[in-house]
């Protein structure tokens, strides 16, 4: 691991580790909040080189999907109280992780939260942006929630709709498949004590996909379908970053 990546998992580490007795031990699994630790590296070099040189005043940065905050922490940091920072996870996540963020003196932080409900999601809170917004908003939007085309399908267009020409959208996890992740956690941690929210989440998510859903790469069907066939994105990092030209 770089010294880079390194010192940015421990400075996330120790954020958590200050400010863990804020949230519930048990919103997934006991012991979660040691497993969601790793920042994404990639997405944040990205907001590093792309707006490194920009007015941060005037810029506004989306993470949907922010776990244990790894990752929100080095965006914070980079926009240094300046512009935007809007976190969109369940109220379960957003409202102790505003109150960290706070007090670590970062004020511009924007929550936007969910219910465990059925048909609940953070595109609720992207409509309504939307519908209050009266230019386009954000900058990058880093989307890293549900990982499903029923949610992010959705999702891509409203981001779309909310996104600057020449900002950019970043979707993690091309490769990720609900086999592969969410059974293989409700497995691993049935005997934990889930929150009972989150335990039935869990449980109800593996339910509402067929078999073959199940195993499917639900990121990339979105990213190689809808968003190559707009014709207006162009790839920055592949699988990964894409820029709207148009
Ligand atoms: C992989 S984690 C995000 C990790 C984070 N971006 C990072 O870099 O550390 C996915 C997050 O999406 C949230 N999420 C999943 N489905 C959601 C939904 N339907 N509504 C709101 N948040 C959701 C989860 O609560 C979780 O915190």
């Amino acid at each position: 691991m770089s010294d880079k990546k390194h010192a940015l998992q421990k400075e996330s580490k120790s954020f958590m580790e200050r400010y863990a007795h804020y949230l519930p031990d048990t919103i997934y699994y006991k012991d979660w909040k040691n497993v969601v630790v790793e920042p994404n590296f990639i997405t944040i070099s990205a907001i590093e080189s792309l707006f490194g040189n920009a007015d941060k005043e005037s810029i506004r940065i989306a993470e949907i999907g922010i776990g244990m905050a790894a990752t929100t922490l080095h965006i914070a940091k980079f926009l240094d109280n300046k512009g935007e920072l809007h976190i969109f996870d369940f109220n379960e996540s957003v409202i102790p992780i505003k109150k960290m963020l706070n007090e670590e003196c970062f004020s511009n932080i924007y929550i936007h939260g969910s219910s465990y409900k059925k048909m609940d999601s953070y595109n609720w809170n992207l409509l309504f942006l939307l519908k209050n917004a009266k230019h386009p908003f954000f900058d990058y939007v880093f989307l890293d929630g549900a990982h499903s085309f029923p949610v992010d399908g959705l999702a891509f267009f409203l981001i779309d709709m909310l996104l600057k020409k020449g900002g950019y959208i970043d979707f993690d996890d091309y490769h990720w498949t609900h086999a592969g992740h969410i059974i293989g956690s409700v497995e691993k941690y049935a005997d934990e004590q889930q929150t009972e929210d989150a335990g039935s989440f869990m449980q109800r998510t593996l339910e509402s996909f067929t078999p073959p859903q199940l195993k499917m790469k639900q990121v990339a069907l979105i990213i190689d379908i809808i968003v190559a066939k707009t014709g207006r994105y162009k790839e920055i990092v592949p699988e990964k970053i894409y820029q709207k030209i148009a």
